[in-house]
């Protein structure tokens, strides 16, 4: 089925000017971008948006880093879209992910892992709400 899926380029991509290199990644592997916003992240946003790892020993440490520069948010629509991006970003660990995935290629660490996913079709819907009206995405 078509999908929808929530993709969030990361700050430590940002930092680095390597935007272009993500949205080239996720464009030419046949994902299409249909809405698309930087913002800068609160602890705030950055908790309500992460909520169901509030209680994770990670949260501080990783809502600290998702608001230490911008962030780029992006919706993305194809075929099976949510598996098909999980499975270029690859394995949450950059250490532990395949050859040739973005994490592998662009991460640093777990934290600075270049990019996020939605993992399930409801969390796609709940993480599309949360950065986007209705009127922001352009199928
Ligand atoms: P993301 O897919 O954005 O979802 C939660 C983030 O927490 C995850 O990517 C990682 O960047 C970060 N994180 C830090 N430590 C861990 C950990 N031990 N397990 C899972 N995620 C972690």
């Amino acid at each position: 089925p078509v999908e929808r899926t929530l993709s969030i380029i990361k700050p430590d991509i940002t930092k680095k000017n390597q935007i272009g290199e993500i949205i080239n990644i996720l464009e030419k592997k046949g994902l299409r971008i249909v809405g698309m916003k930087m913002i800068r992240l609160t602890p705030q946003l950055a908790a309500a948006f992460y909520q169901e790892h509030n209680t994770k020993p990670f949260f501080k440490g990783m809502i600290e880093f998702m608001c230490s520069s911008p962030v780029v948010a992006i919706c993305l629509e194809g075929e099976n879209a949510i598996q098909f991006n999980r499975k270029i970003m690859g394995a949450t660990n950059p250490h532990e992910a395949q050859d040739g995935t973005i994490r592998k290629i662009y991460g640093a660490s777990i934290d600075a892992n270049a990019i996020h996913g939605s993992d399930s079709p409801p969390a796609a819907a709940r993480e599309i709400n949360f950065f986007f009206k209705k009127e922001e995405i352009f199928s």
